[in-house]
């Protein structure tokens, strides 16, 4: 079964409006909700007391009418009765300073405390709901990381980022010699000097950065993991998953992933400016990756205007729809809109839901409804697998020396990401996002943007794949690092110059206003910007020579044979129009198959089961757009009205 579902919250609404909710619910084709994430305070009004009373009538209203229930454990939000009982709970910025309740995730993932008492509530939901067959499934807190909760600076954490040290260094000379702390005489001479990132003069050490970074990632995933573990045992027959966030990176998202059935995320495509449908595509993407490619669920579909303070504007017509069946393009076994009503009070105010404020069905509903209806003929869908051929390296380890070290004010790591999965994106060729320890063999082009920090291993999967006959594409800023976040002695780019047969005689950072330009075959030139590296070939081929700028003449584009595979490094961050005629380029060249030809405005993809395979027709322009399917069997013209959604099986 497909899952079509609401968040819920029955805690902000009179009792007597639950039937009529439930009903219009079911007339929708809703058959799932999800519930309680923030309720803490009304599941345990006082510490030790529970009342699961409200909660089991509203899960038994919802399954008269069909729908099942996910719980989300409510740790996302202590009451303040517990914030009041135990304040050493609360985070500390970086200046030391608590940060008080009133908002939420106001706590320290590291507090022995708030552990422990998030066990216990955990503990007394899953042992009271346990045998219920209408409760199907748990999600773990919410968003874990959001509003950067998860970095906090307290004492606590400081004592446990010692531990965390000791257990990666072993010794303390060691941790000096991996962070060169000689620097600024900044050499630990015992355990109990090392220091966590607070404020300080100046700025610290990237090694440290870095690995407070991990140390932070960690603490979330084994506050999760001590909720996983505690449901697991308790309820073994449902299952657990997390709502993530998308392109967040403030956590490792493979790490999280690894100890839940699947992934969910919330995705709100018209919340800071115009919905990008390739920003949104490779959001979809990145969350299938760290899911290691199974299917996975939107717990939170935008369905109305979002904002707190000013909201945005509202899914036009079609849009819903269109953002709803682009998940399920793109994996998602699952969709969740937040929310069914908009809420009266609270800081969400004006983060409208399905229903407005006065809870009648509207135009949004209607569009609801409609999906509904057509998702029960959709059902052999389900379980089907994405069918990518191509594939972007993506690293939170890399993202986080970025943050610390950006290289230059308009460079982004995930800017370069963005670039290269949209000059994919605008020619319908459908990526996976992966690790970089991933194997890599299934795919026919691999593009590795940026990477920073290398490590043996990273160098030997790069090396295995191009051998054996792979594509790759490296960019700019790769190979300057070891793991630990230290510049590496080689010559640029370092581990990677045999696979990629050059070596970097220069690099240089540009000012904001500086635009030069590159040139290859062709007549015509291309801009790039931020940073550029003057190349110097040992054994590759050039494909593009800089045109003008400091480093006019000399190549910026080559192109390496190693083994029975082709290795090519971009030492500029081009423009969106070389990457996609260089990736034209290659797609030809390494045989990707190409599904359509035609509007760029009209997302296509495939998934398949032992049911068939599906392709997907998005439209996501104002007008009607034409598309030429290219698939054997199926080379075919199609029109999609504005906003229109197509399924085709073969
Ligand atoms: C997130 C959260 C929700 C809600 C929405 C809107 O996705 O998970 O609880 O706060 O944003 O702000
Ligand atoms: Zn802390």
């Amino acid at each position: 079964m497909f899952y079509y579902g609401v968040d819920y919250y029955p805690e902000h609404w009179p009792e007597e409006r639950w039937e009529v909710d439930a009903n219009l619910m079911e007339l929708a084709g809703i058959n799932v909700a999800r519930l309680a994430e923030f309720a803490w305070v009304k599941l345990e009004p006082k510490e030790g007391y529970y009342d699961f009373s409200w909660l089991d009538k509203a899960i038994d209203i919802l399954s008269k009418h069909g729908i099942k229930t996910v719980l989300g454990t409510p740790t996302a939000s202590p009451p303040m009765w517990l914030v009041k009982k135990y304040p050493q709970i609360l985070p500390r910025d970086k200046d030391g300073n608590m940060m008080g309740p009133g908002g939420r995730r106001h706590y320290c993932y590291n507090s022995p405390e708030y552990r422990e008492l998030s066990e216990r509530i955990v503990t007394a939901m899953a042992e009271h709901y346990k045998d219920n067959p209408n409760v199907i499934g748990w999600q773990i807190d919410n968003e874990l990381g959001c509003h950067e909760s998860n970095r906090c600076y307290c004492d606590n954490c400081l004592l446990k980022f010692r531990d965390w040290l000791k257990k990666k260094y072993g010794t303390i000379e060691n941790l000096n010699n991996s962070w060169g702390t000689i620097f600024w005489s900044q050499t630990y001479t015992d355990w109990d000097e090392v220091i966590i990132p607070r404020r300080t003069v100046g700025a610290h050490n990237p090694s440290l950065l870095l690995d407070f970074l991990r140390f932070v990632s960690d603490s979330t995933i084994e506050y999760q993991n001590l909720q996983v573990e505690i449901l697991r045992r308790i309820c073994p027959d449902k299952f657990i998953t997390h709502n993530f966030m998308g392109l967040f990176g403030g956590l490792d998202y493979y790490k999280l992933a690894e100890t839940l059935d699947f992934v969910s995320w919330d995705n709100y495509p018209k919340f800071r400016g115009k919905p990008n449908p390739a920003r949104i595509a490779l959001s979809h993407d990145v969350m299938r990756g760290v899911n290691r490619n199974r299917p996975f669920w939107v717990m939170e579909e935008q369905s109305g205007a979002a904002g707190w303070e000013i909201f945005g504007s509202h899914p036009l017509p079609g849009e819903i729809r269109l953002w709803a069946y682009q998940s399920i393009a793109h994996g998602a076994d699952g969709v969740v809109y937040f929310r069914w009503r908009t809420c009266r009070f609270g800081t969400e105010e004006y983060w409208h839901g399905i229903l407005d404020h006065d809870g009648i069905p509207r135009r949004r509903y209607e569009e609801v409804k409609k999906m509904g209806e057509e998702l029960k003929t959709l059902t052999e869908i389900k379980d089907s697998i994405y069918k990518a051929e191509t594939a972007i390296i993506y690293s939170y380890d890399i993202r986080w020396a970025f943050e610390i070290q950006p290289n230059n004010p308009d460079f982004s790591y995930m800017d370069q990401l963005q670039k290269y999965y949209t000059g994919l994106f605008n020619q319908h060729v459908l990526v996976d996002i992966v690790h970089p320890l991933a194997d890599l063999s299934k795919y026919k082009l691999v593009i590795a943007p940026s990477l920073y920090l290398m490590t043996q291993e990273i160098k030997e999967n790069l090396e295995r794949y191009v051998k054996s006959g792979g594509t790759l594409v490296v960019t700019l800023r790769s190979g300057v690092k070891d793991w630990n976040n230290v510049v590496t002695d080689k010559t640029l780019p370092g581990e990677l110059a045999e696979l990629l047969g050059i070596e970097i005689e220069e690099y240089l950072s540009m000012f904001p206003d500086e635009t030069y330009h590159i040139k290859g075959v062709g007549p015509e030139r291309f801009n790039f910007k931020a940073i550029c590296e003057s190349l110097k070939s040992k054994s590759a081929e050039v494909l593009a020579f800089y045109e003008d700028g400091p480093f006019a003449g000399k190549p910026a584009v080559t192109i390496n044979k190693f083994g029975g595979g082709e290795a090519i490094y971009v030492g500029a961050d081009v423009d969106l129009n070389y990457i996609e005629s260089l990736l034209f380029w290659l797609i030809t060249r390494s045989r990707v198959n190409v599904i359509a030809m035609g509007s760029r405005d009209v997302e296509v993809t495939v998934r398949e089961n032992s049911n068939g395979t599906f392709i997907f027709l998005l439209n996501h322009s104002d007008k009607s757009e034409t598309i030429r399917l290219l698939i054997p069997g199926m080379i075919e013209e199609i029109t999609l009205e504005p906003k229109d959604v197509k399924i085709i099986k073969r």
